[in-house]
This record gives structure tokens, sequence and C-alpha cells, in this order.
């Protein structure tokens, strides 16, 4: 079973293509228990070297009868530091059979941040990402493990010391401003995976509970919604394109 969470559409786009090359079942992180016999293929974000903080939390919680294999299937912007360890961690306090931590390369969204590439390059991104995702899968159909990067100390500091500070500075929804270009649509509200987001006044607004996926600001039909100042000018980045199908 494929489990993902995803803010800008890449990890869906990750894990709808993995459910169609292993003809397995996909379900977004909040939907159902995750109740069938096959491995869980986590797929997810990484946001500061890590998977979501919110996503680590519920697999924790979720707590299995019995002891499932798993799967850890990150897309990123440029690198996932040392995940692979801190995912390993997790399966033994979440009673899971860890089977490992791939990386995929995505398209950078976090705008409040980075600049994100421009929708031709993102296209790029996305088409060199399919070889190491059928090689995802064929892995995972055989029942191998995925094969854990190295850590170095660089990346051991990132995921671990930095990873509290990131939080703290910086996930969190207070900066997020609508321009007069708004015309309260509600898209941002029905796409927000949070259920953060309520209209108030006919404007959206943020009530704390934002992860910082990006879904809101990148996905805004009229790119009314900006990040302080930050935002201004960057290309909102969404992915749009269809999952691998099996041939
Ligand atoms: C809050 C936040 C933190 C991020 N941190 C990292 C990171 O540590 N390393 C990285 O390579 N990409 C990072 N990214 C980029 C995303 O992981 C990447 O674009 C991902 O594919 C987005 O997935 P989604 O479209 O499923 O939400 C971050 C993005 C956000 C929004």
């Amino acid at each position: 079973m494929i489990v993902f969470f995803s803010g800008t559409n890449n990890s869906a786009f990750v894990a709808r293509s993995l459910a169609n090359l292993l003809g397995d079942e996909c379900v977004p992180v909040f939907s159902r228990s995750l109740c069938n016999d096959k491995p869980i293929v986590f797929v997810c974000p990484t946001y500061c070297w890590r998977i979501p903080r919110f996503f680590s939390r519920l697999i924790r919680k979720a707590r299995l009868i019995v002891p499932k294999q798993a799967y850890f299937v990150q897309t990123c912007g440029s690198e996932i530091g040392n995940s692979a360890h801190c995912n390993r961690k997790l399966c033994i306090s979440a009673g899971l059979d860890y089977k490992g931590t791939a990386a995929v390369l995505m398209p950078e969204n976090y705008i409040a941040m980075y600049d994100s590439p421009s929708l031709e390059e993102a296209h790029r991104i996305v088409e060199r990402s399919k070889p190491a995702i059928i090689d995802i899968a064929n892995r995972i159909s055989k029942g191998l493990v995925l094969k854990d990067e190295r850590p170095t100390l660089w990346f051991r500091f990132l995921s671990g010391p930095v990873n509290p500070l990131f939080y703290f500075f910086f996930v969190r929804d207070k900066a997020f401003w609508t321009t007069d270009a708004c015309v309260s649509c509600t898209h941002c509200q029905k796409v927000c995976p949070m259920k953060n987001i309520s209209m108030e006044e006919g404007r959206p607004a943020w009530h704390g509970k934002c992860v910082s996926c990006m879904a809101c600001i990148a996905s805004c039909p009229k790119k009314a919604i900006e990040y302080g100042k930050k935002s201004k000018g960057r290309t909102r980045y969404f992915n749009y394109e269809d999952p691998i199908r099996r041939v």
C-alpha cells in the first residue's frame, strides 16, 4: 500500500506512479487506516532534510498490530540529508520493519525561501525522475531493500540540530497574505491538506496548523497569495504531470 502526503503534487505524482507500477493501492495519509497485507510505501516531500514532522508523528501513532515492512520514498529539491537514519529510528518506535529510504529529485517548491524552476525546467526534472521511480518499483516488487545513502557529517548536522531550528523559525503561516487579485474562489481552502484555511470576509485566513507545504500559494489560480516579500516575482510551482503507467 502506498501512503502519501503531498503539498504541490510531486510526491502524489511519485506515489501514483509507484501504485500503477506495483499494481497497489494509493491513499493520502489522512484518508484511512493502513490495512492491506502488502508492504507500506510512505511517499512524502523532504522538509529540512527529513520527512515532514507531522507525517512521522502520524506514522508513530498508527502503531500496527503486525509488524509491517515499510519503505520510504522522499521527493526533494536537492537532497534528503540523513533522513534514512531518522526513518530507521521511526520504524523501531512504530513497530515497523524498515526496508530503506530512496530519494527522488523533483522540482523545488519552497518559494518562501528559494526559486522554483521554470515550467520547462520543472518538466525536464520530472522526466529525469522516471527511471529512478521505475527502479524503486522494481526493487519493492522483488522485496529488496532500498539502499540508504551514506550519512556525511554535514547531513547529520542538517537532519539533526538544524531541523528543529528550521521548524522553530520558518514553519509558520503568519507571513501569508493575499493581494487584490484574490477573487474569493476558495481554491486555497480546498487544496490545503492540513485544513488550515478558512474564508473570512471573502479572504483566506490561516490558522496556525500550517506545515509550509506551499499548496495554497503554488496553486492559487490568480497568483494572489504571497509569503511576506520573499515570494514576490517567483514562479509558482505545482506538479500537473500524468503519473507513469504500467505498459
Ligand atoms: C518547508 C519545506 C522544506 C523543504 N526542505 C527541503 C530539504 O530539506 N531538502 C530538499 O532537497 N528539498 C526540500 N524542500 C523541497 C521539497 O521537498 C520538494 O520540492 C518536494 O518534491 C515537494 O513535494 P510535494 O510537491 O509532494 O509537496 C522543502 C520544501 C518545503 C516546502
